[in-house]
């Protein structure tokens, strides 16, 4: 069953509590959180703070995405905050292998990402190192923009390379865009502006769940 993901960058900054409680009790799987140093991306979003604060307030999985050109001055308070999920960015200025290592030494999940315009190659290397692998759908750092089209080819090809990891999909991801993703090998949907702009959340997050691989439908 593909997992949803809401994207907090999409929630009401001032509300946040708010938005994440009807989020968690919508039933989404993930909380995705966006962190950017305003260097990687010309953006800048939430620190560990906000993690430790989620992690003491709500019961679900943190999947926290370092949009950071050096993501191991934050690995250790990020660790340490409570996230269960932390993604680098393969195009970041660090040793990548080392970091994924570190992280999944700490018993959570090691996540690398790729921009729209990085091919699969920069991610094969580190097959065995990565437990997930985010294949970015916009340009990083801003919510509400297009889905780029070329992406679903790219997790394809991760996927008949051999990842046996989670792959994960993020920005401009809504319903009419996301069987295809799905068919192409996706298990982790990061979606902020189409559900949380949406009016009934668990809805839509109730036909999410009920989505499946098209080519598994013969078996069923
Ligand atoms: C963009 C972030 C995404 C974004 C979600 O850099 O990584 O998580 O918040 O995008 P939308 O709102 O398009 O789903
Ligand atoms: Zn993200």
């Amino acid at each position: 069953m593909i997992k949803v993901a809401p994207s907090i960058l999409a929630a009401d900054p001032i509300n946040l509590e708010r938005d994440v409680r009807r989020a968690v009790e919508a039933g989404c799987d993930w909380l995705h959180i966006d962190v950017m140093d305003a260097h990687f991306v010309p953006n800048l979003a939430y620190n560990p703070d906000i993690v430790r604060r989620l992690k003491e307030t709500f019961d679900i999985h943190l999947d926290v995405h370092l949009m950071m050109d050096r993501p191991e001055t934050l690995t250790e308070s990020f660790i340490s905050a409570g996230a269960d999920t932390l993604t680098i960015h393969a195009e970041a200025d660090t040793d990548a292998g080392a970091l994924l290592d570190r992280i999944r030494k700490a018993g959570i999940l090691a996540g690398l990402s790729i921009k729209p315009g990085t091919p699969a190659e920069a991610v094969k290397p580190y097959f065995d190192q990565a437990d997930l692998i985010l294949a970015m759908t916009v340009e990083p750092g801003f919510g509400g923009q297009k889905l780029d089209r070329s992406v679903p080819g790219k997790i394809r090809e991760i996927r008949d390379a051999g990842f046996s990891g989670l792959i994960e999909a993020d920005g401009g991801i809504n319903e009419t865009n996301l069987q295809e993703l799905i068919d192409s090998g996706l298990d982790v949907a990061v979606m902020g502006t189409a559900l949380f702009h949406t009016a009934d959340m668990a809805d839509m997050i109730r036909r999410i769940h009920r989505m499946k691989m098209k080519a598994n439908r013969t078996e069923t």
